[in-house]
């Protein structure tokens, strides 16, 4: 049976985008596939992050992987820093793979820019390599992600074959599976930017958004410049991206929503794309509450979790050491 692994950071509150793009997907393989499912809290502290503020949003992923549809009798739900196993293989992986390798990460050059030379920390800097222990310890075959993952996963791959090849075959090369549509949301303000919880309010939308706000920013989410509703990436980004959105929440093809708005403008459209997007997220928001208020319920579940998890990856860690002649 093959095994699916992903996780988000708990670094600030989540959007459409990360729903979209990641999250929603996670169940459909549960019960299908060994489904493993983690937060990964060490790889936020590579920005200072307010420790009180982390505990919480940690527990808000886990209350919202049970939201989106992961069940914990059905999938493994893990904290990353309940399971040690993680850290060490990161050490072990440090010394395969190049400082060349990780200065070409653009998560990392991007950011590090940002930050300037107080936040360019050696975790930030090592983050890619954590991320590739994460995946090893599992066995991943696919990890599904966002477009932005994609050069994480290629070196996580990188590393595994190189190790395989020196020490013979130890780790599955894991794929990053990247969703169709809704892999990228753009940002409503625009639409040549990732939507993101660092930008300026108007340009993204939380699942925690109430129905008032999502109404008023999707009003002022920017269009292109004719009045129709067609899907064209390079051409009429704006509205692709809105298209976008629309088929995430409704499960519907692009071309079905082009039809069905075939005629009408921008007005119109916007205005059902608001209403369904408040109906899904107040469902979920919903839920996300009744299940975000139990810590007790939620304190169980990592707990369960991160054993199963740990007897897993010290498996593996316990191969990866004999292989290399660590005791
Ligand atoms: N980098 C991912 C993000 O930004 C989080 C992550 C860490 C991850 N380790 C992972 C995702 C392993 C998938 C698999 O959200």
């Amino acid at each position: 049976m093959k095994t699916v692994f992903s996780g988000l950071k708990p670094s600030g509150d989540m959007t459409i985008g990360n729903y979209l793009g990641a999250m929603k997907n996670w169940p459909y393989q549960q019960g299908l596939a060994r489904t493993i499912f983690f937060v990964p809290n060490a790889h936020a502290i590579t920005v200072r992050q307010d420790p009180t503020e982390l505990k919480k949003r940690t527990y808000d992923l886990v209350a919202w992987l049970i939201t989106v549809g992961l069940d914990p009798k059905k999938s493994i739900i893990l904290v990353q820093s309940k399971v040690p196993a993680h850290a060490e293989l990161c050490w072990i992986l440090d010394n395969y793979v190049t400082m060349g390798e990780l200065s070409r990460m653009t998560e990392y050059k991007d950011k590090s820019q940002k930050l300037g030379p107080e936040g360019q920390l050696v975790g930030l800097f090592n983050y890619p390599v954590l991320m590739a222990a994460d995946i090893l310890l599992y066995d991943a075959n696919e990890v599904p992600v966002g477009e932005d993952q994609r050069q994480h996963l290629e070196l996580a791959r990188t590393i595994a074959e190189r190790f395989n090849r020196l020490y013979g075959n130890t780790f599955v090369l894991p794929k990053a599976t990247i969703p169709k549509t809704g892999a990228r949301i753009m940002g409503l303000d625009d639409p040549t930017k990732k939507m993101s919880k660092s930008d300026h309010p108007d340009s993204f939308i939380m699942l925690a958004e109430t129905a008032d706000s999502i109404r008023k920013k999707i009003k002022r989410a920017v269009t292109d410049s004719d009045n129709r509703i067609i899907y064209d990436k390079k051409g009429k980004p704006a509205v692709s991206n809105l298209i976008e959105i629309y088929a995430g929440f409704s499960d519907e093809t692009i071309s079905v929503i082009e039809k069905r708005f075939v005629g009408k403008g921008y007005g119109e459209f916007k205005a059902e794309l608001a209403e369904l997007v408040v109906e899904k997220l107040s469902q979920l928001q919903a839920e996300f509450y009744k299940i975000r208020d139990n810590e007790a319920m939620l304190d169980k579940v990592i707990d369960s979790g991160s054993a199963k998890a740990a007897e897993i990856a010290n498996e593996k860690l316990r191969e990866v050491k004999e292989k290399i002649g660590l005791l």
